[in-house]
């Protein structure tokens, strides 16, 4: 094996790049991010899942002319002699932005702006390897993205201009002249790729132990591994590294990179079928099957279920080979690849390196058999089959794209289509039934020459299927996959049926769901141009910064000498702690300290973040991910390691009590925190209803799955103070938190926040113990110390969304008018509370949605359980309570047979009525917005299509649900403040108390200052005069935290007076300036200002009162309609339409307001259909505390057609400029979601005779669909139409 200098070259953004010595373990995305200091791309998920680090990789063959690569998973040493562009090589603000930048600023399609680089990224590939892309595949491309604030629907509308887009309808967004490097591309050579790279090198070179050695050839390989096993070291070969994504790679003396060895890139097609080599990625392969379609009739479908595999970045780099083996190893891996490989009767060929490279021709069967020390694939056979062979595959997954499968299965059978008999060898393969893709044999002897059109075959060989194939426990969801073991079978069976064979009613169960490509549309008024640039739809302030990269977030400030963090966690739930031993990890180069409750105690700091919570457990684990202590050293994978080494003994470990059930069963529960809480007279509302109704309904955690983590960097000063720089909604807190853990006043602690990367509750309570915790560190060491969670620790020990359930009796009239309600609700909140968090009294405030109920009794008891305390998620408390309340409607309707909507409208607030909680309702549209909605998305004529549609087909079933919303605004005690600087030169600085995280307050508040500011001016002040500052507690101090919808208004009502009172001082001024011609200019106007001495900077606070009307300043109110398509022998469902039309009265910024729209109903989704916490009943452990287990949607998961439109000619006395907010409300309307779904459940149910109530608790996913419509075995008949 030759040997090379000790470094890696490549190209970053057409620069030259050496890496002397580099880590074989080190990933592209830490080096390009930590080493080259290109803080764009993000690692936030480092498993391959969220899309944020995604970068171009160009390389020779498949990678000549760039695609989009995770590179949180690329071994940097991997990318020697390649080029890599990120997303500052692509554009930037001062020389201009590209075209796929400006697209996502022109369409609003930023918000926290975490996400977006890796966006701009992918799009940018695809861009460079088809600089004429299709709307189908702009609209696939997205798949490896995630984004948790948009909801997408902005990022497809700017990306999809690339999909008709001529050469003169897409401009850069720059000066003529610009010479940005990538604008210099035209788009259309961005598909022309220049050089293809030289011939890559034999690259070896060991760092700390490891050697990666890049080989070029068999022979090398073959070497390596012979010598390393007489060696006795541990190898492990990687082509694409993808697998790391999923499963922790095992340590090893010598990574072997075989992504360069030509033998193994090797394609060919023949008659035989296509060979791929065995390091050929999953997109070649895929594009080879596109290519030959017509060659084999398995090829298109292998080709449509690898569009379901994995994502675009990983497809890239990732090989069939790769996912084989990682099936081999991992046996709870439901490889896709295995299974329909498998059923297309692939053969893989191996060689031996132990063995002087004997080879081996294997089926997959075998190959799964056979143990694989020493064996390389050299190459993987997929063949042509008979052209009466048909193949179907299956996959179902918690979402649609980017998600492994539950279970999957694939059919490979030939049919004489005259006689209807199966012929040859029938091949049935299913994945996930046990470790690895299992033949189902017996019952392919079963059908061998059996008659699709004899009506007792199916059931016979459904009986012989669910005896041979035993599902393993261990798998989970054992009930789920028992019913898809079935569902597969009897679809594939189907399927060979001719078209004009199956019955009408089941063609739809058969036919593939083809996605279309999906569209919105939004509507808003003009807004009013007295108020410009107030009301106008402008894009964010920092849209630019976000698309381009250079925005900054926390992590991403470089501070010399800092150290790094990391916490040690309990991994146990209910136990005594008996001894904490750090002195392994202390030992380990690099770490400086360990810091426990005893430590903090013993420096003098405080180890209590409220009453109810430690920073460092002291005695008893509570829950499983508590931290115990932190390890701080001089990197973070020191400290990460050293954590790991850190020894804690427990005592008297305990089962722990993880959900409602278990509280209920043990008796837990904190006991002072319950309510009892009565409205009217439930006894006397029970006698007048005429039916009394009970049911239960309940909901789960949720994840706020904010991209950037918790994190806090804490910088000690001199004199004991502290710059403390964090991503929390709740500054205020942070500075007191920290004042009381280190024991110093508040005056010398500083809280500053630029920007936050995603939010929605989680930082509002939860970032004071990190900022605790970090600055206690940065105390003792006196350098600065930074504190960055990564996902599986953000997820395992900060709380998220609560569960509950609620037990109901309805009191109804037969005309549908609810008189009583009678409620039993428990909450699961964790092992401690959250500050304050939960007061059940807002329960009050939320369940009566918007309905006129006068009795109502509440029993509200809170679970003690040993979970993290769980905290605010977006519309705490509201959107929990509005399921609940809604459910009771759609109970209400189902068992009177009154249509759901006409109930709604019986019970519906009036303008006057005063709601249970004391507020008076004298602006009340509640009626108005939904009969305008009702009426602008046709919901009446819809629905009467969706009962034809559903007696027209069997399986596949469709529902559409309208739902209400109201939501208060709470503005008493909240106080916000702005400081207004405007400077001699005419531009003006504003620091407000409220954060910025992509609720798009800055673009507000500024829009505010310039309507007011540029009112004493000719031509009013330009926006691109203001800038909105970072918060910061030196300016905002005792102020509210930013949450609850209202900051934006709050804040920018602050900002309005600061700016009133700059304008009263400029009054005289300006009058003098005055002319004939008008007002003077802002420049003169400033000058002179500054030339007579007056004071240019203001500051602004709001505090408001209690509101006349009741507690709350105003209320809001919308509506939502959904309209879903399930396939209910998989629980399968689709969203094919959402209308939301939502009162913002005058909005300040109807682009950020509706953009709010589409980002909450997303996120609500989510929390309906598929976001769902599983847990280790034994250990309390979180088991879906990553992006693999955890699922988002997606950007195929949004609605087919997304319309959201804000409430025409509205207004609001009692709102800032007479606007409304946006950002909680809409999360509510996605109920719409799931009673759409229940809907098309209960119509299924109907038909096997099954009229009761069918209720579905959140989030239905997949698997609660299927089994909530239990289809019986007896209905899988596959009838004869044909003689
Ligand atoms: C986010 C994400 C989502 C995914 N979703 C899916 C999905 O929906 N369905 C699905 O089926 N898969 C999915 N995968 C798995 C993905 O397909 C695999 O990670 C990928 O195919 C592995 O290929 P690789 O080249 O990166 O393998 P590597 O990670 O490089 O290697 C994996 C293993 O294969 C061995 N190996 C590689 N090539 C050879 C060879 N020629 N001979 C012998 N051993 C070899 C390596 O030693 C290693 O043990 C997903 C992965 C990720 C990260
Ligand atoms: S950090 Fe790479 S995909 Fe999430
Ligand atoms: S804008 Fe996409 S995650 Fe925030």
């Amino acid at each position: 094996m030759s040997s090379s200098r000790d470094c890696v070259e490549f190209e970053v953004n057409g620069e030259a790049v050496v890496v002397e010595h580099p880590d074989p373990n080190s990933s592209l995305g830490e080096y390009l991010r930590y080493g080259k200091g290109l803080s764009g791309l993000q690692l936030p998920c480092k498993q391959g899942g969220c899309g944020s680090c995604t970068v171009v990789l160009e390389g020779p063959d498949s990678m000549c002319g760039g695609v989009p690569v995770s590179s949180c998973l690329v071994p940097l040493c991997s990318v020697d002699g390649k080029k890599v562009t990120t997303v500052e090589g692509v554009g930037n603000v001062k020389e201009g932005l590209h075209p796929v930048q400006s697209a996502i600023v022109d369409h609003h399609g930023t918000q926290c702006g975490f996400c977006t680089p890796g966006f701009v990224m992918s799009m940018y590939g695809l861009l460079k390897s088809n600089p004429e892309p299709t709307a189908q595949q702009v609209e696939d491309q997205l798949d490896g993205n995630l984004c948790r604030c948009t909801g997408y629907r902005p990022i497809f509308d700017g990306f999809q201009t690339f999909a008709k887009r001529t050469t003169d309808n897409i401009h850069c967004s720059k000066a003529v002249n610009c010479t940005a490097a990538a604008c210099q591309e035209d788009i259309e050579e961005l598909g022309k790729s220049t050089s293809c790279m030289k011939k890559p090198r034999t690259l070896v070179f060991s760092k700390e132990g490891v050697t990666w050695a890049r080989l070029t050839s068999l022979q090398e390989l073959y070497g390596l591994l012979h010598g390393a096993k007489n060696r006795g070291d541990k190898v492990r070969v990687v082509r694409g590294n993808t697998s790391t994504g999923v499963y922790k790679p095992p340590s090893a003396d010598f990574i072997a990179d075989i992504s360069e060895i030509p033998d193994l890139k090797k394609v060919s097609v023949d008659e035989n079928g296509i060979t791929l080599g065995g390091a050929v990625t999953i997109t070649d392969f895929m594009d080879l099957l596109d290519l030959h379609k017509d060659l084999s009739p398995s090829y298109a479908p292998l080709h449509k279920h690898l569009k379901r595999v994995a994502h675009d970045q990983v497809r890239n780099v990732g090989s069939v080979a790769g996912n084989l083996v990682m099936a081999h190893g991992h046996g709870d891996f439901v490889s896709d690849v295995a299974a329909i490989l498998m059923t297309a009767k692939a053969k893989i060929k191996v060689g031996s390196a132990y063995n002087n490279g004997q080879e081996r021709i294997l089926s997959l069967e075998e190959f799964y058999k056979i143990s694989l020390d020493g064996l390389v694939i050299l190459d993987i056979v997929i063949p042509v089959l008979g052209k009466n062979a048909r193949v179907s595959t299956y996959k179902i997954a918690l979402r649609r794209v980017n998600a492994h499968a539950l279970m999957n299965a694939g059919f490979n059978m030939e049919v004489d289509t005259v006689k209807g008999i199966i012929e040859g060898n029938p091949v049935i393969v299913y994945g996930g039934v046990r470790k690895n893709p299992q033949r189902a044999r017996n019952t392919e002897d079963f059908l061998k020459g059996k008659s699709i059109y004899d009506e007792k075959v199916c059931g016979m060989a459904l009986d012989i299927l669910r005896e041979e194939l035993i599902l393993d426990h261990a798998f989970g969801r054992t009930e789920y996959r028992s019913t898809l073991l079935g569902a597969f079978l009897y679809k594939a069976l189907l399927s060979l049926l001719p078209e004009d064979a199956v019955p009408a009613s089941l063609r739809s169960s058969i036919m593939e769901y083809e996605r279309p490509i999906s569209t919105g549309e939004v509507n808003f008024d003009k807004g009013d141009p007295a108020e410009y640039p107030v009301s106008l739809p402008i894009p964010k302030l920092s849209a630019s910064l976000q698309v381009t990269g250079e925005a900054q977030y926390m992590d991403d400030m470089v501070v010399g000498g800092g150290l790094f963090a990391t916490y040690v966690t309990s991994d146990v739930a209910n136990a005594v702690i008996k001894s904490i031993d750090p002195s392994e990890a202390l030992s380990k180069r690099g770490v400086l300290t360990f810091i426990s409750a005893a430590t903090v105690k013993d420096d003098g700091y405080c180890n209590l973040v409220s009453e109810y919570e430690e920073l460092f457990s002291t005695e008893r684990v509570l829950y499983f991910g508590q931290p115990l202590g932190l390890i701080v050293a001089d990197s973070k994978r020191v400290a990460d390691e050293a954590a790991k080494l850190v020894k804690v003994d427990y005592a008297g470990i305990q089962k722990p009590i993880l959900t409602i059930d278990d509280a209920i069963a043990k008796n837990s529960f904190y006991l002072d925190r319950g309510v009892d809480w009565q409205h009217g007279d439930t006894k006397r509302g029970f006698q007048m209803a005429d039916t009394v109704i009970e049911g239960q309904v309940n909901t789960g955690h949720q994840y706020h799955h904010h991209l950037e983590t918790q994190r806090t960097l804490c910088i000690p000063g001199e004199d004991s103070t502290m710059d403390v720089f964090s991503s929390t909604q709740d500054p205020a807190q942070v500075q007191h938190c920290v004042a009381v853990a280190l024991n110093q006043p508040q005056h010398k602690i500083t809280v500053n926040v630029k920007r936050i990367g995603g939010a929605y509750g989680a930082k509002l309570n939860r970032s004071a113990s990190h900022a605790m915790a970090c600055s206690i560190a940065a105390a003792k060491l006196k350098r600065p110390v930074r504190l960055v969670l990564d996902m599986a620790t953000n997820m395992q020990s900060v709380g998220a969304r609560s569960p509950y359930r609620c037990d109901y009796k309805i009191g109804v009239n037969k005309n549908g008018r609810i008189e009583s309600l009678d409620l039993k609700i428990v909450n699961n909140h964790g092992s401690h509370f959250d500050f304050e968090y939960p007061d059940m009294y807002m329960i009050a405030s939320f369940i009566d949605n918007t309905y006129n109920i006068p009795h109502w009794n509440i029993k509200g008891n809170v679970a003690r359980t040993n979970l993290p305390g769980c905290t605010y998620m977006r519309g705490p408390v509201f959107v929990e309570t509005v399921f609940m309340i809604e459910t009771m409607v759609e109970h209400v309707a189902s068992a009177l047979q009154i249509p759901a909507d006409i109930v709604r409208e019986t019970n519906m607030y009036k303008p006057g009525d005063i709601t249970p909680c004391g507020q008076k309702l004298d602006y009340c549209n509640a009626r108005e917005v939904f009969s305008t909605l009702k009426k602008s998305s046709n919901y009446e004529s819809r629905l009467k299509s969706i009962k034809n549609f559903n007696s027209a087909n069997h399986f596949i079933k469709r529902g559409i649900s309208i739902v209400p919303v109201k939501f208060n605004a709470s503005w008493e005690a909240q106080q916000q403040i702005a400081l207004v600087n405007v400077y001699p030169d005419g531009s003006v600085g504003i620091h407000t108390s409220g954060c910025e995280m992509g609720q798009g307050l800055d673009v507000k508040v500024a829009q505010v200052a310039a309507m007011t500011l540029g009112s004493l001016v000719k031509d009013g002040l330009d926006l691109t005069s203001i800038r909105v500052n970072s918060v910061t507690t030196i300016v905002a101090n005792n102020c509210s935290e930013s949450g609850g919808s209202v900051t934006s208004e709050l804040a920018a009502m602050a900002v309005q007076r600061a700016c009133e009172r700059i304008v009263s001082r400029l009054q005289s001024t300006s009058k003098m300036l005055t002319t004939s011609k008008g007002k003077p200019g802002w420049g003169d106007l400033i000058q002179s200002g500054v030339d007579n001495g007056v004071d240019l900077q203001a500051r602004g606070r709001v505090n408001p009162a209690a509101s006349k009307c009741g507690p709350y300043q105003y209320v809001s109110f919308g509506a939502g309609v959904s309209e879903v398509e399930v396939d209910v022998l998989t629980g399968d469902t689709r969203v094919l339409r959402v209308d939301i039309l939502l009162d913002c009265g005058k909005s300040l910024n109807p682009a950020v307001d509706i953009g709010q729209i589409q980002g909450a109903f997303i996120q609500g989704l989510g929390y309906y259909l598929s976001e769902e916490y599983r847990y280790n009943t034994d250990n309390g452990k979180l088991v879906t505390d990553s992006t693999w287990e955890y699922k988002i949607p997606s950007s195929k998961d949004i609605p087919h057609d997304f319309r959201a439109a804000l409430l025409p000619n509205s207004s609001n006395p009692s709102g800032f400029l007479r606007s409304k907010f946006s950002g909680e409300p809409p999360y509510g309307l996605a109920c719409s979601v799931i009673f759409a779904v229940r809907q098309a459940v209960a119509s299924a149910k109907e038909q096997w005779g099954d009229n009761s109530w069918c209720s579905l608790s959140a989030p239905a996913t997949v698997e609660k669909v299927a089994l909530a419509a239990s289809v019986p075995i007896s209905a899988l008949k596959i009838h004869k139409i044909r003689s």
